[in-house]
């Protein structure tokens, strides 16, 4: 298929009447990798869960399109089949579910009826998926994230996008709490989609993470706004000296939402 575009136009998003987006536009194509940054409270984890239509995030105004598609008038579900994947800043538990379980249901779930995953081609690949990653192959029959230490939620973050054959991408601090070694496997992950049909908003506070997946743009949000974007000569020039000179070259005193 050809390539995908999800397009964010003015996005306002409201969280128990409080407003936090305050008109985000961003567009991703497949094909491009696009980082995320901004102090923390900036409204980064809210866009994401924006896209993916968590219900406590009441979009106000603007439009999410995908190739066009309201993605606003999808169910969770639905947008997951239309191609969006989001590995959440912070993973969900599930008790009772196995990984290996979860993981075949959500890609059979992309899949039309009748045409289900084979057992044994499932295993093949998640074997294959797992020794690429570097993860211990008990995860898979243990119960989704539960007891997972927070850099084994991450690499099964990866083993998740990796199997489901998403379009866009959208990674919420994918490299919070790895150790060195692990972020290196969770960039060669993320690396290994790196073609014409994937996109990708990778959320993110250090460079460390772009050393690794050069980003084609990078973001900056600040007050609920995308503020500034560059390319990746920007990540490398916040990592150097923080974020005071975005706010004094655009006038910002306070960062935060309540700004
Ligand atoms: N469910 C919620 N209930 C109340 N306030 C919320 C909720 N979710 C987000 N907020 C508020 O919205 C603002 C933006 O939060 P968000 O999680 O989007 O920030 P962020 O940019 O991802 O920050 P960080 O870099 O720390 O992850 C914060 O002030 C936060 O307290
Ligand atoms: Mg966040």
């Amino acid at each position: 298929m050809a390539g995908s575009v999800l397009e964010i136009k003015d996005l306002h998003v409201s969280i128990e009447d409080k407003e936090i987006l305050k008109g985000v536009n961003l567009t991703i194509k497949s094909g491009e990798f696009h980082a995320v940054m901004g102090p923390n409270g900036t409204g980064k984890s809210t866009l994401a869960s924006a896209i993916m239509g968590h219900p406590k995030y009441e979009v106000t105004s603007g439009s999410i399109t995908l190739d066009g598609e309201d993605v606003l008038e999808m169910e969770v579900d639905e947008r997951a089949r239309a191609g969006l994947f989001l590995a959440m800043q912070y993973p969900s538990e599930i008790s009772g579910v196995t990984n290996s379980d979860f993981l075949r249901s959500s890609i059979n779930a992309r899949r039309e009826e009748g045409d289900e995953i084979p057992l044994m081609k499932f295993i093949k690949e998640m074997d294959e998926a797992m020794d690429f990653l570097e993860m211990d192959k008990n995860m898979a029959q243990r119960y989704l994230n539960e007891g997972f230490s927070g850099g084994e939620k991450k690499r099964n973050e990866i083993l998740q996008l990796l199997m489901m054959k998403a379009e866009i991408g959208i990674l919420d601090e994918i490299d919070s709490g790895l150790d060195i070694d692990a972020l290196k496997v969770v960039a060669k992950g993320i690396n290994r989609l790196r073609d014409e049909n994937f996109g990708c908003l990778i959320i993110t506070h250090y460079q460390r993470l772009l050393n690794y997946i050069e980003p084609d743009f990078v973001h900056v949000m600040m007050q609920g706004r995308v503020v500034k974007s560059g390319g990746s000569e920007l990540s490398k020039r916040l990592e150097a000296e923080g974020y005071d000179w975005i706010k004094q070259e655009l006038n910002i005193e306070d960062e935060t939402i309540n700004a």
